[in-house]
């Protein structure tokens, strides 16, 4: 039985920062920017979207038209949790009018917790088979002003409802993961901003790659029509796409590179959304590239620090084009409102310092959809 991806729907919030002023505030040579980290632009959350409106807004299209009911399970990952004890994926259940015979949790472990969600909710479906899941990956990646990290951040979130017979990708049982406890990157629980060892996060992605990309390819064939990764930022993703490039069959780099440069595009102007980084790096890639084809196998390399790393592949199956709303996902990005630096600084304060008093949010964002207003009574409303 195929089980996989039947939908899938990228959001990301309505404002951005150019990288070329980031650099210019930071006094820093652009070029670092948009050539040493391969990155563009940032996508930047008001204080009236949180982890929990940016996964309702993605995953709203995603259940649109389907019997809720069918959907017996709900996994809500990310990094960016708006609550140590409850679960964001009850929030979505209430805001989706989603059935309460689901089973709804969060599931945590860095940037890996989109694909620990996909992996899980296949396994349901495996023993489900009537069923469906709704998985979201959804965060907003923060570091701090003035930090190495700031020009890596973003926000963002994929939804998507895994099934039966799926519309766009079948997931292979090919994973070749790596765990193991390493202080690469994390954010204690007193901490608003993540902690990163920069450098030596590097070092650790790209030595988990080698270790699960060699194993996958002792024992499989390496037929690759792209190969996609989790992307912080895109230059680490092209250190490990040419770490790749040495293992496999030549004659495949040029078509591979192509493909590649296609599914950075929409990383490079959204920033790290952490959880959702490689599934967005899936939608650049089906979005822009009409040369893929029914039954193409795509090797995703799945990284969250920590660290796991699992690398696997997807075979795209027959209404994979169709099944994507390229329109809306590419209009939501062109619509974005540039922010000036000031703005930008002002926007990270006002996410930041949401403290659990009794506040309402100004209302930043033009949605007619999902939106957080504050806090009442220690309630997120
Ligand atoms: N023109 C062109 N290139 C330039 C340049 C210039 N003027 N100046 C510098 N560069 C290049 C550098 O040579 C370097 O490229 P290489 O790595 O290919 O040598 C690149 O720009 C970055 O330069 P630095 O290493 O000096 O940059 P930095 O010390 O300021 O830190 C960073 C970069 C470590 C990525 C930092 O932004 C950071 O800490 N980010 C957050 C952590 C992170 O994203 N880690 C990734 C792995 S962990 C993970 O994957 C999980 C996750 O999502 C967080």
């Amino acid at each position: 039985m195929n089980v996989g991806i039947d939908r899938i729907n990228f959001y990301t919030p309505e404002f951005y920062l150019d990288l070329k002023d980031l650099a210019e505030a930071r006094s820093v040579d652009p070029n670092k920017y948009l050539l040493g980290l391969m990155q563009k632009q940032m996508s930047v959350a008001p204080a009236d979207q949180d982890s929990v409106t940016l996964a309702a807004n993605a995953a709203k299209r995603v259940v649109d038209g389907i019997d809720k009911d069918d959907v017996g399970l709900i996994i809500f990952a990310t990094e960016s949790s708006i609550d140590q004890s409850k679960s964001g994926s009850l929030y979505l259940q209430e805001l989706l009018k989603l059935s309460n015979s689901a089973r709804s949790f969060e599931i945590k472990e860095a940037c890996y917790g989109g694909t620990a969600a996909l992996m899980s909710a296949c396994d349901y479906v495996r023993t489900h088979p009537n069923k469906k899941a709704l998985i979201t990956a959804s965060d907003i990646a923060r570091y701090g002003l003035n930090t190495p990290g700031e020009v890596t951040q973003g926000a963002g979130a994929v939804a998507m409802i895994i099934s039966k017979d799926p519309n766009i990708a079948a997931i292979s049982q090919d994973n070749e993961v790596y765990s193991e406890q390493i202080m690469d990157f994390w954010r204690p629980n007193y901490q608003k901003n993540a902690i990163a060892n920069g450098h030596y996060s590097q070092e650790k992605y790209l030595e988990f790659f080698k270790t699960v990309f060699e194993e996958y390819i002792n024992k499989n064939k390496s037929d690759f029509a792209a190969l996609l990764f989790h992307v912080p930022y895109s230059k680490l993703a092209y250190k490990a796409f040419k770490i790749a490039c040495e293992k496999i069959d030549p004659s495949t780099r040029e078509m591979l590179k192509k493909r590649f440069d296609l599914s950075i595009d929409l990383n490079q102007k959204v920033g790290n959304i952490y959880t959702a980084s490689i599934y967005l790096s899936l939608i650049s890639l089906i979005i822009q590239d009409p040369s893929l084809k029914k039954g193409d196998k795509l090797g995703l390399f799945s990284y969250g620090s920590g660290a796991v790393g699992d690398f696997f592949s997807i075979e795209l199956t027959d209404r994979f084009k169709k099944s994507i709303d390229k329109k809306t996902i590419v209009e939501q990005i062109k619509r974005r409102k540039k922010l000036s630096i000031q703005e930008y600084e002002q926007f990270f304060k006002e996410q930041t310092e949401i403290e659990a008093k009794e506040i309402s949010i100004e209302q930043k964002t033009n949605l007619k959809d999902f939106r957080f207003l504050g806090i009442k009574k220690d309630q997120r409303q």
